[in-house]
């Protein structure tokens, strides 16, 4: 489907964070070709000059945005408004973790991947649900969560943490910005080939041990989960709010792989 033609989400403004790369580029893609207009932001400038140069200046703006920091947040709401004149989605997609114990974890790096997750996600939410709240519209938020959010991971202590803190936070919204016709649902993807999980290809059984574990018999690729975010979006989940939605595989049915274990056979140790 062309940009131009009726889409799923057609005319909509949509903001993703993190859309340089993985999901957020994904769904920074899909939501183009369903006909919307995208606000991205990322840190890496080089990602998002290769996402304008693949979808055109008329359908998306980019802007340097650090989610943790809340002046670019709003800098990004703010691009929506005066370039697009509105906006209806925010994807709240940039997060990552780090694999250490609880026991042995650096207190920085704990700071820093709950700073990511939940603050950054908390920031989007603010900014974003402030603009629909005041434009009187209504809107869509989704946030990515993660399978970690609701099944433990060992070595995952403050990814599991801040994405549970995530889906609470869903929760939170939805209820407080629904009678503003703001809905607000959480997805919760199991194991999907991104640059973020690229380092799990390479300690062998992590990734075995997941695709055993999924009833589905695999992993995914950020397509499947740029599906489900763009169902969310559009007005075909009208009725949908302060959900999960899990793009697992059914992964939550099993247990998840130890990755801890599979490093220190790697390592010998
Ligand atoms: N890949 C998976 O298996 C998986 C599973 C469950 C949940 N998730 C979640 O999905 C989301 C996207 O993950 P991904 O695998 O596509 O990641 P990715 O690393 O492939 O891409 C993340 C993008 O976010 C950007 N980014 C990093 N820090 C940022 C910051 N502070 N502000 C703005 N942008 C920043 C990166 O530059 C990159 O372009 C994350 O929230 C992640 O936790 C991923």
């Amino acid at each position: 489907m062309t940009a131009d033609a009726a889409g799923r989400i057609a005319g909509k403004v949509a903001l993703v964070t993190g859309a340089g790369a993985g999901i957020g580029r994904a769904v920074a893609e899909r939501f183009v070709a369903e006909g919307a207009y995208v606000v991205a932001g990322d840190i890496d400038a080089d990602a998002l000059k290769s996402l304008v140069d693949a979808l055109g200046e008329e359908r998306v703006a980019v802007a340097s945005c650090d989610v943790t920091v809340e002046a670019d947040v709003e800098a990004l709401v703010a691009l929506a408004v005066e370039r697009f004149g509105g906006l209806d989605v925010a994807v709240a997609n940039a997060g990552g973790g780090t694999a250490s114990e609880l026991v042995d974890h650096d207190y920085a790096a704990w700071q820093r991947v709950v700073n990511l997750c939940l603050n950054g996600t908390f920031l989007t939410v603010k900014h974003a649900g402030a603009a629909m709240k005041q434009s009187g519209r209504g809107g869509s938020i989704v946030n990515l969560a993660s399978l970690n959010a609701v099944q433990a991971g060992r070595g995952m202590g403050a990814y599991c943490s801040a994405k549970a803190g995530v889906v609470a936070l869903t929760e939170v919204a939805a209820l407080e910005l629904g009678r503003h016709g703001v809905r607000v649902n959480a997805v919760l993807p199991g194991l999907v080939r991104t640059k973020a999980t690229g380092g799990m290809w390479h300690v062998p059984g992590v990734v075995e041990e997941y695709v055993e574990n999924a009833p589905l018999g695999r992993f995914a690729e950020p397509e499947e989960v740029a599906n489900v975010v763009l169902f969310l979006a559009s007005d075909e989940a009208g009725f949908v709010s302060g959900s999960q939605y899990g793009v697992d595989g059914g992964a939550r049915t099993g247990r998840y792989p130890d990755l801890i274990g599979a490093m220190q056979r790697l390592s010998g140790s």
